[in-house]
């Protein structure tokens, strides 16, 4: 698995998973909406992964939602979305209509609550990456996705309910990554992708009081989560890289430490085109 072990060199076609994408670039889940604002930069990515998907909708965390760290940011938006009901008649039929794979970012609180989104989204996509490391909510999240033996069961179950790629992405805070990783190919997970946020807080000094407690994304976290894909990189099954990525040498590191893929998150908050520089970039690393 690795470096380049999918990619032709060329043009950056991927096989991943058993499928052919046009490039090994995925947009990340939360930060490009579900694609439909800038079709003409989804439509030449390899994948598009959704906001979270949560079995009813959640109207998301009061403000402050985002905070600008040096070289980051940290957000608190708590999985704002329409429920898996409305995501499928609103919003899919939609997505469906782009040129670029589609892959559902399931956000469970509960074992029951992953086989049930999966259920309800059955083979209209490509697959689904499974969030047991949200850092914003309370129940679920981070403190689900830090167990080895609930991350088995979630995939396990879910592995029964689709034969579709399922991707597990994983926390790495308080936690090591790789534990829960061996636990969900394990159980039959199509592969990997890290990290998600990471727990950050900031004070209003003036208020001698917390502004906000969230998840921090951004180049600052990048040489971690290089770590954790480098650390994770013999599991056996595809990595998918995510954190800090802003240019097509970031991306190239990521493919160094062993990710067959890379998400690109915050870059596209402060330029949605992003994604396509970093294409551009990473093909003459590659080429
Ligand atoms: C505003 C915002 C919303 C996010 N929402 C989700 C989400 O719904 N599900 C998820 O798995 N990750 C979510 N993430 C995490 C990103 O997908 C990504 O893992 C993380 O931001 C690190 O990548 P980056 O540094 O390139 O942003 C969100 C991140 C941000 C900044």
């Amino acid at each position: 698995m690795g470096l380049f072990s999918n990619w032709e060199k060329s043009n950056l076609k991927c096989s991943i998973f058993g499928l052919d994408l046009r490039n090994a670039i995925f947009l990340a889940s939360g930060t490009f909406e579900y694609g439909l604002l800038y079709k003409n930069v989804t439509n030449k990515v390899g994948a598009i992964v959704t906001k979270g998907i949560t079995a009813s909708g959640r109207a998301g965390n009061p403000p402050p939602r985002v905070f600008e760290t040096a070289c980051g940011l940290i957000n608190s938006v708590g999985l704002e979305n329409p429920g898996v009901k409305v995501f499928c008649k609103d919003i899919l039929p939609e997505m469906r209509k782009l040129k670029t794979r589609i892959f559902v970012n399931v956000a469970g609180f509960s074992v029951g609550d992953f086989v049930e989104i999966v259920g309800e989204v059955g083979d209209q996509v490509d697959g689904f990456e499974l969030n047991v490391s949200c850092p914003n909510v309370e129940g679920g999240g981070v403190a689900f996705g830090r167990d080895p033996e609930i991350c088995s069961r979630v995939v396990t179950e879910v592995r029964k309910t689709t034969t579709l790629p399922v991707i597990v992405k994983l926390t790495a805070n308080f936690c090591d990554p790789l534990l829960v990783g061996r636990a969900c190919v394990e159980a039959g997970a199509d592969g990997i992708s890290l990290v998600n946020t990471l727990h950050a807080m900031a004070f209003d000094i003036k208020k001698k009081k917390v502004m906000i407690t969230g998840g921090l994304s951004g180049p600052a976290i990048k040489p971690f989560a290089l770590y954790c894909v480098h650390h994770l990189r013999d599991l056996g099954v595809p990595i998918i890289g995510v954190g800090g990525i802003i240019s097509g040498s970031d991306a190239y590191e990521f493919l160094l430490a062993g990710a067959s893929a890379v998400e690109i998150g915050s870059a596209t908050l402060r330029d949605p085109y992003a994604p396509l520089r970093i294409i551009q970039e990473l093909e003459e690393f590659t080429g």
